[in-house]
């Protein structure tokens, strides 16, 4: 004779292949795991029985309650992907989807991403700071005065607790050599801020990637060459690059940047984008003093610095004529460069 037990395990086995819904196998797993179901009852049971039979019961009662429980999860499971397979029996899969819009990259986004490529390539390691930031890091540590026009209230957006959106991505050239000692060879893409007047060419916001490349002897001729070898890669062999001399605070000598190429529209013209030049030793010092060391010492170390224009330089590349288009989220703009 078999005991109770696996009567009742044989019973609630057949129950459970029976169940043929979610409801029913409920009622099942009710009738016998429940709290006042048969499996339960059992468990009050054993206190009454004695020594010797407890632990033969005990373990009979545990095996029950695994198979009971385990067939019940098994019987769902399968129940589960009966209902799934009903549901989709009637889908036609050939059928054609309901097509979702395709996104594509801004153009400024895709300018920053082949630059950077560029610049990779040539042994560049990417920096970053905040777009939020000091006017230590903006302005004192790049040897910019107090009195120098780019600090005027007219030029700069400041928060009220006196920090400020920052006017150039130059704030990461400090940044990176307070984090690291020389040699340092790093490009730091972001928007820059300021208060210009909004015209076809000028915008509150835009983007820059700075440069920052410091090491022992490092001349002109590495600026040069390095950001001729860049303007070719992304305007072409035939592009035209320019050195003016010109004045930032925090290079010296500094040397503006100028292309002309005939594979672009405007092929007859020299157009400006960027801002260059050899590391000022103040800078170098303003570092220094920063880090509590001399790492930077200007005697042993030479750098140079640039700031390329990216809307400028997306705006020869794809040819747009006015700056405001690129934050107009107009599609019919930006679906011409998906
Ligand atoms: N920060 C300058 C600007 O925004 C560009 C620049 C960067 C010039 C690095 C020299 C060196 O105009």
């Amino acid at each position: 004779m078999p005991h109770p037990l696996e009567q009742l395990r044989d019973d609630a086995l057949r129950e459970i292949g029976d169940a043929h819904d979610e409801k029913a196998l409920d009622a099942v797993r009710v009738r016998h795991l429940g709290r006042s179901g048969s499996i339960s009852a059992w468990g009050e049971q054993m206190k009454t029985l004695g020594k010797e039979e407890r632990p033969v019961v005990g373990k009979l009662l545990n095996e029950t309650r695994i198979a009971v429980t385990v067939a019940i999860e098994e019987r769902a499971g399968t129940l589960r992907s009966q209902k799934e397979n009903e549901a989709v029996a009637n889908i036609d899969i050939s059928l054609p989807g309901t097509p979702s819009e395709r996104g594509s990259l801004h153009p400024i986004t895709q300018i920053l991403d082949r630059a950077i490529a560029i610049f990779r390539r040539m042994g560049f390691a990417l920096a970053d700071g905040p777009d939020i930031e000091t006017e230590w890091h903006c302005f004192d540590a790049l040897n910019t005065p107090p009195e120098h026009p780019a600090r005027n209230e007219q030029d700069t957006f400041y928060l009220p607790d006196g920090r400020l959106l920052r006017t150039h991505t130059s704030t990461v050239q400090i940044r990176t050599m307070q984090a690291a000692p020389p040699p340092i060879r790093v490009i730091a893409p972001g928007a820059a801020y300021r208060r210009d007047e909004v015209d076809a060419t000028h915008s509150a916001q835009f983007h820059q990637i700075e440069g920052l490349y410091v090491d022992e002897n490092v001349s002109v001729a590495d600026l040069k060459g390095t950001l001729e070898f860049f303007m070719r890669e992304l305007f072409g062999a035939e592009t035209e690059v320019q050195f003016r001399p010109h004045y930032f605070p925090f290079t010296e000598p500094s040397l503006e940047i100028y292309v002309k190429s005939k594979a672009l529209k405007k092929g007859d013209q020299w157009i400006e984008v960027a801002g260059s030049g050899m590391v000022h030793p103040a800078v170098f010092e303003a570092a220094n003093k920063e880090r509590g060391d001399k790492a930077y010492d200007p005697e042993k170390w030479t750098g140079y610095a640039f700031g390329l224009g990216m809307d400028r330089l997306a705006m020869i590349l794809f040819d747009i004529p006015d700056i405001r288009l690129f934050a107009q989220n107009d599609l019919r703009f930006l679906r011409q460069f998906a």
